[in-house]
């Protein structure tokens, strides 16, 4: 595939994986995808397998990601997990703003912003995900809510702290249904969210933020919804979760 951009295919694996599950999982990985250099590949554990994973990868072409971090950098916030506390296992990549987290944490675009900004500050890359739901879809608001939460999520980045920061369309309502957007839908919409980059933070930006879509990627559609000129890798919830899968779609995704 000829893109500028090098396609970004990270594993979301969610609240899944004991460690010893994660380490047959990332081992797996490891053999199959050994060879693969044309797309970064990123898994995401649970934080408590990270260590053990991080261990794991040494050595291989497989990056670290965290799935939440807390946006303060130190302190009395319990339960919380610092940027500085995820650097300790080389993580480089974490996803903000998931939907799950802004639907059950209640997270906001601005609670958001302010995570991408401690990101940022400990040189972890964001992974920020926007996307409407079904009914804001229906409504004909697909592109006004995807405007605001790049408002809100994206307030207060420098251009170059854009630059490094990767952002993920994922419409809810093909998050885990097994329904994905179809490659016109993600198109349509990344073409959306690459102008808005463009007016905001100027062209040399917008061509080299990645956008990655998320939804019911599986190994049948990876294809074609990567071959897409603005869809940039992929952010895969349940098709991560075993090697066959999530190794398919990095492969048919080159
Ligand atoms: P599924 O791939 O299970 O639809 O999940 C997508 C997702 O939420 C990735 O962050």
């Amino acid at each position: 595939m000829n893109k500028d951009r090098k396609l970004i295919i990270a594993g979301n694996w969610k609240m899944n994986k004991t460690v010893a599950e994660a380490l047959d999982l990332v081992n797996g990985l490891k053999r199959e995808l050994a060879n693969v250099k044309e797309v970064d590949i990123v898994v995401c554990p649970p934080f408590t397998a990270l260590s053990e994973v991080s261990k794991a990868i040494l050595d291989s072409n497989i990056r670290l990601g965290a799935q939440n971090m807390s946006e303060h950098a130190v302190g009395a916030y319990t339960g919380e997990i610092a940027a500085v506390m995820l650097k300790e296992f080389s993580v480089r990549y974490v996803i903000l703003g998931h939907s799950e987290r802004r639907q059950y944490q209640k997270e906001s675009n601005d609670l958001i912003a302010r995570k991408a900004l401690a990101a940022h500050a400990a040189a972890l890359k964001p992974i920020i995900c926007i996307g409407e739901t079904l009914q804001e879809r229906e409504a004909g608001r697909t592109e006004a809510v995807l405007e605001e939460q790049l408002t809100g999520s994206l307030a207060g980045l420098s251009p170059e702290q854009m630059e490094e920061t990767i952002l993920a369309y994922e419409p809810v309502w093909a998050i885990g249904t097994g329904r994905n957007a179809t490659s016109e839908q993600a198109q349509a919409a990344h073409a959306f969210i690459r102008r808005w980059l463009s007016t905001k933070f100027g062209d040399t930006v917008a061509r080299r933020v990645r956008i990655q879509y998320g939804g019911s990627v599986k190994p049948s559609n990876a294809r074609e919804l990567m071959s897409q000129p603005d869809v940039d890798g992929a952010l895969v919830g349940g098709a991560s979760l075993e090697v066959r899968s999530f190794s398919d779609i990095v492969k048919n995704s080159i």
